[in-house]
């Protein structure tokens, strides 16, 4: 597995910004927003595209366009829903799945709730989003669904990343034979004890739409 964390002042600016307690849910909200537009520049680097020609008011020329079929991103609910606009900025024509994942406070297991992806997602680039890789439980289950459909190259987008979680991954998919990488905008120190990211930012759910 590929491991890109964001090294940039301006993800370190905003991410600072969302991990004090005292930032509200419409400024988080706008952050993430940001945040995952600058994560998906990154992210998108190996984008398929194909070659084109074109007439510009001057002359003829070749260019580079997306070729089809067209990326499909994937936010995890509910806290990846905050990071769906932020994406489709960068990728307006992208297809879009959901995946409805809650995970057990007490066990940390995460159990699927809705699921709403193409069946068939043969020769397809997906970009799931999440915004918290903890124990990696949920981002497990969900790279499984995509590569059941026949996905072959993944790219997850987490704001924070605990070392936990990567070695998770890590060792889950490294026979998978399905390219996957994972864009983070910061490696945390570790999880606590109740799998929250340390020092994290809380429940980005919470945060982003209020607590319930
Ligand atoms: N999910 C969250 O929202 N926050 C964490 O720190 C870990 C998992």
């Amino acid at each position: 597995m590929k491991v890109h964390v964001a090294n940039h002042p301006l993800i370190s600016h905003k991410l600072t910004v969302l991990r004090d307690e005292r930032t509200d849910s419409p400024t988080f909200r706008l952050l993430v927003e940001e945040l995952v537009t600058l994560l998906a520049y990154e992210a998108t680097r190996e984008v398929r595209t194909k070659t084109v020609k074109i007439k510009t008011p001057v002359t003829e020329t070749t260019g580079l366009k997306m070729a089809e079929p067209r990326p499909v991103v994937v936010p995890i609910l509910r806290a990846g829903l905050g990071m769906l606009e932020g994406m489709v900025k960068l990728l307006p024509t992208a297809q879009v799945g959901f995946l409805g994942m809650v995970r057990d406070e007490e066990t940390l297991k995460a159990t699927t709730y809705a699921n709403r992806l193409p069946e068939d997602l043969s020769g397809r680039q997906c970009f799931i989003l999440d915004p918290m890789l903890a124990t990696g439980g949920t981002l497990v289950m969900a790279i499984d669904y995509l590569i059941e459909r026949g996905a072959n190259e993944i790219t997850a987008i987490c704001l924070l990343a605990a070392p936990e979680g990567i070695k998770v991954l890590e060792d889950q998919f490294k026979d998978s034979g399905v390219p996957i990488t994972l864009v983070t905008g910061s490696l945390d120190e570790k999880l606590n004890e109740k799998g929250y990211i340390v020092p994290g930012l809380g429940d980005a759910g919470d945060r982003l739409y209020g607590v319930v």
